[in-house]
């Protein structure tokens, strides 16, 4: 395994994604992990990541120096290389120029890291600070037209430094440059596969649970159905899923997800319909954040109700994925102001007194589709879109009512069935419609209309922090409206969302 040592970079989850594409197993940990436990991973080679800090600050962050000691090839990136040159004995100091975005890279010495790559290659450059003196022992094997020294080496002793970013897309070289440091310096196998990731896991959760009992809330999204899939799969009747059905859901969500874990997985499924119970919460209730936390709140009396009945359950189990890890636990993020209160199960161990399996926590969502697929997930639910806990009622503007539900539930269709006809629905982060309660004057067939107004959205993403409104066919985007207009009773008006996250967010409420 590879160990990424983590000071603050923004592209730090970027770093670990490219070791693991390369079928090395990474782990990115916080500076002050101690030599104790990275004895104990036993790591191949380290990697010490970029950060905001500079590292002549007072409070920089700064890794264990006993690292240097381990006979471990190590790269550091960024402020990760200026942190060796500091810690070795080396000087960083401010740059009289910041270099931001491009740079022509040229290599001196194309051996080591840069075995196989041409002499002058782009790269990308995010820094303030430069290195002023090399520690002993080390040369330069890169420059920039600003920065003389944009990579060093120590080569007996595999240490390796990089003032660009090998981890970025626009770092042509970067997949190359990481591919030598993991196979030619740190002599790494490919044996991170789902395959073998499927059989750790289960053994360890087999291990973990013994003959106790387990809990887990399945959703219909991928990150719950994967991980209700691979403990089937490892205890089989230890487990009980259990699926509330919120009334919120899509057009025939419940009877899937029933169908599909009931029926075809043999999942051991509690299946609770309390539709009633959140329409009932929701009446006239306008305010997006009070529907959020009725639902939240809702949903946390039904589930444990619900895991009450369930005899002898000491762990519930939940598809945490990586990332959510890596960012609850950053030292350098802060916490943020709350712009939508998100409803997921985090709060129910604490108060249910349930031990926490979490399988998929060193996963990131690509490989949780992988992980999926794998298990033989059907193709139409590894690559679902995301879809919010607190469902339509967060796409109804205004407070939720059945009938105003069953007319979104019928635009959604629509729409979805011409985002799959025409081959978009694995492009798009999401698509789907917003009932917008307002009314507007229409004619249909020489007679006036007064009816409600239909929103589209669609976003591409990488990971729902920023988005853009998709550019969609405008032929397509007619016929969508034509259809919806056409067949939806009670709708007489479509408009398409052209909104980007930020400054807007990607669900309406
Ligand atoms: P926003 O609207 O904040 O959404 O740009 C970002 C992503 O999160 C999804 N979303 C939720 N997911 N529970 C969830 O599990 C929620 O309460 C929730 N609210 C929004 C949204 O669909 C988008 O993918």
């Amino acid at each position: 395994m590879i160990l990424v040592i983590d000071f603050g970079s923004q592209y730090n989850q970027l770093i670990a994604r490219r070791v693991r594409e390369h079928h090395v197993y990474c782990q990115i940990e916080p500076p002050d992990i101690d030599l104790a436990k990275i004895h104990a991973l036993n790591p191949e080679g380290i990697i010490l990541s970029g950060g905001p800090a500079s590292v002549y600050e007072e409070g920089s962050p700064r890794a264990n120096r006993g690292i240097f000691d381990l006979n471990s090839p190590i790269l550091g990136i960024c402020y990760g290389m200026q942190y060796m040159v500091d810690a070795l004995g080396g000087r960083v100091i401010g740059a009289e120029k910041r270099e931001y975005g491009f740079a022509e890279l040229t290599i001196k010495e194309p051996s080591g890291i840069f075995t196989g790559i041409e002499k002058k290659t782009k790269c990308w450059m995010s820094h303030g600070d430069t290195i002023g003196v090399l520690p002993r022992g080390f040369k330069t094997t890169a420059s920039t037209p600003s920065t003389k020294i944009a990579a060093m080496a120590n080569v007996s002793k595999r240490l390796y430094g990089l003032q660009f970013h090998p981890e970025v897309v626009h770092t042509l070289e970067g997949k190359r440059i990481i591919e030598n440091f993991l196979f030619h310096i740190c002599n790494c196998n490919k044996s991170w596969t789902m395959k073998s990731f499927a059989r750790n896991a289960m053994e360890e959760i087999r291990a973990q649970v013994g003959s106790r009992h387990v809990i887990l809330g399945l959703s219909g999204g991928v990150d719950s159905s994967v991980a209700a899939l691979l403990l089937n799969q490892a205890i089989g009747k230890h487990l009980t899923c259990v699926f509330v059905d919120n009334g919120l859901l899509r057009q025939g969500e419940a009877t899937r997800v029933r169908e599909l874990f009931k029926r075809h997985c043999k999942i051991n499924l509690r299946f609770v319909n309390a539709g009633k119970l959140f329409l009932d919460g929701l009446k006239g209730v306008v305010d997006p954040e009070r529907k959020r936390k009725i639902i939240g709140r809702i949903f946390i009396e039904v589930f444990e109700r619900e895991a009450r009945k369930i005899k002898g359950a000491e762990f519930l189990a939940q598809g945490t994925l990586y990332p959510d890890i890596i960012e609850s636990r950053s030292a350098f993020g802060g916490p943020s102001a709350v712009i939508k209160s998100h409803h997921n199960v985090g709060g129910l161990p604490k108060k249910m007194n349930l031990k926490l399996i979490e399988p998929l926590k060193h996963l990131f969502k690509d490989e949780v589709r992988l992980l999926g697929k794998e298990l033989g997930l059907p193709d139409d639910l590894v690559w679902r879109q995301p879809f919010p806990g607190p469902g339509l009622a967060v796409r109804i503007i205004s407070d939720v009512t059945p009938s105003r539900l069953s007319i979104l539930r019928k635009v959604d269709a629509v729409l979805l069935e011409e985002i799959r006809a025409h081959n978009l629905y694995r492009k798009l982060w999401q698509s789907f419609a917003v009932l917008l309660p307002l009314k507007s004057v229409g004619i249909m067939g020489d007679q006036r209309t007064y009816e409600h107004i239909i929103a589209i959205r669609a976003v591409t993403s990488e990971d729902a922090m920023t988005a853009d409104w998709a550019r969609l066919p405008h032929d397509l985007l007619g016929k969508i409206s034509n259809r919806i207009i056409n067949e939806v009773r009670g709708v007489n008006r479509v408009v398409y969302d052209i909104s980007s996250k930020p400054p807007s967010t990607i669900e309406w409420e």
